[in-house]
């Protein structure tokens, strides 16, 4: 009989990917993948701790499946993430959900495999959270599901302790992958007919410091100069570290977006100080500047954080000006989530929670009318897309050009995974619809 999992995967798209290993182990056991968790003999939960909402969340779907399992009894209940790595949350998942039957971290997923066979045997609750042991594993098969593009990682972990982020403490320090393995699986990848790579990091432009091994720019220029048509994407960049060594190496290969995910945060010197970001907004600027005279068409994007401890209204404006000044294409805008055991979370100045919520109203609406600005300017123009997926609700197949617009359109086949020029007909904020010409 046909065995079933499901994973259900919270956060950001290091997540996904993980998920994707997740179900290149449960499909080596040989379970099938299965749209309702209901018909699930493995649900796993990849969690996220990375804000407050993200961690309710999957509290909240977790808490869900109490009754699902009393009535189904084999069924095995996998917790696993950042948010189980946290301090004294698994002991804290365990104690409020006793039916979930294994419980690991973001440094065991590799064991997921004995962890499950040993749930079988013994019948009893596994839970195992290891420390970070420094080490990069290479023997985890993706079960990828997100052809045309196939995520690829360079570096694990962070060293940069923002101080509200909880990055560092869940995901350990950072470790970069040997650049042979990361060109062999590209390699492989383009073989197998992925046509986009996005290389992620939680700060790629420090790949691989203090070891003899390729720089990032290096590793960009190698990946690039693969045979075949492709695109290369990557993220998440810190501006501290994006050198002008990478922009000229985006600026001379056209099989690199044009496309920088490079998070501000904020655009007050005193809150990015507080933050621990190491730069101020005018040497931000200064790095876009560069970005721009190399690349002048690059499309910038970013993160943005409202309501940081002691955040005045002249700090918020601030960030107002600077994301005027660079025009980012588009960007994620948060409120400031306090996470326990960070240095902020200790911070005196908490910002009251209506004061967050109407300057995030105001950020949203002046991101979004920039993005909307710029969709408009792509009315009557013809766009190189990659077709990526089909929206049954619309009708639509949907693509994205290598600035990261999406476009929808019409097709009688299967177009995905193909490059198409779109001729644009109309904006809708952020995206474009057109037809294949
Ligand atoms: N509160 C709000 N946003 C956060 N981020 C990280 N930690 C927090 C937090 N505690 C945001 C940052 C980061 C993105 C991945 O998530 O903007 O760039
Ligand atoms: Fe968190 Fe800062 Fe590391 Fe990004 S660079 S993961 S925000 S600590």
């Amino acid at each position: 009989m046909d065995k079933f999992y499901h994973v259900t995967t919270y956060g950001c798209q290091m997540n996904v990917h993980e998920s994707e290993k997740i179900a290149g182990i449960l499909s080596e056991l040989g379970y099938k993948s299965c749209e309702r968790i209901e018909d699930a003999d493995i649900a796993v939960f990849n969690t996220c701790c990375i804000r407050e909402n993200a961690e309710n969340h999957a509290f909240g779907n977790i808490g869900m499946l109490k009754k699902l399992k009393a009535a189904k009894r084999d069924m095995i209940i996998a917790v696993g993430g950042c948010l189980t790595q946290q301090m004294g949350k698994a002991e804290n998942l365990r104690e409020k959900f006793p039916f979930v039957d294994i419980i690991f971290g973001t440094h065991n997923l590799g064991k997921l495999k004995d962890y499950i066979s040993k749930k079988q045997s013994d019948k009893k609750a596994v839970i195992e959270i290891l420390d970070d042991d420094g080490k990069v594993y290479e023997e985890r098969k993706a079960l990828r599901t997100s052809y045309p593009n196939a995520w690829v990682n360079i570096t694990y972990g962070c060293n940069n302790f923002c101080t509200y982020c909880i990055v560092p403490y869940v995901r350990g320090r950072e470790r970069s992958r040997r650049s042979e393995d990361i060109l062999k699986e590209c390699r492989e990848l383009i073989a197998l007919g992925y046509k986009e790579i996005t290389l992620l990091g939680q700060n790629v432009n420090s790949y691989a410091n203090g070891t003899d091994d390729l720089t990032f720019p290096e590793l960009l220029n190698k990946i690039a100069s693969i045979e075949g048509k492709f695109r290369l994407r990557f993220m998440t960049s810190h501006p501290k570290d994006f050198s002008e060594e990478l922009v000229k190496v985006i600026a001379v290969n056209p099989k690199i977006c044009k496309c920088v995910h490079l998070p501000v945060q904020s655009g007050s010197d005193s809150v990015l100080k507080a933050m621990n970001r190491r730069y101020t907004s005018a040497e931000y600027l200064k790095k876009v500047e560069v970005l721009k005279k190399y690349v002048p068409d690059c499309a910038i994007t970013t993160d943005l954080i409202v309501g940081f401890p002691n955040e005045t209204d002249e700090d918020f404006n601030a960030t107002l000006n600077l994301v005027k000044t660079v025009g980012f294409s588009s960007a994620f805008s948060f409120v400031y989530s306090k996470r326990d055991g960070t240095v902020a979370a200790k911070m005196d100045g908490q910002v009251p929670t209506a004061v967050s919520k109407a300057r995030i109203m105001e950020l949203i609406a002046l991101v979004n009318a920039q993005t909307r600005a710029q969709s408009e300017k792509y009315v009557g123009k013809t766009v190189e897309v990659l077709c990526e997926d089909y929206d049954a609700k619309k009708g639509l197949y949907l693509g994205r050009d290598e600035y990261g617009r999406m476009a929808y359109f019409k097709s009688e086949k299967d177009v995905t995974g193909e490059f198409l020029n779109i001729f644009v007909e109309s904006a809708n904020g952020i995206s474009l619809t057109g037809k294949i010409v």
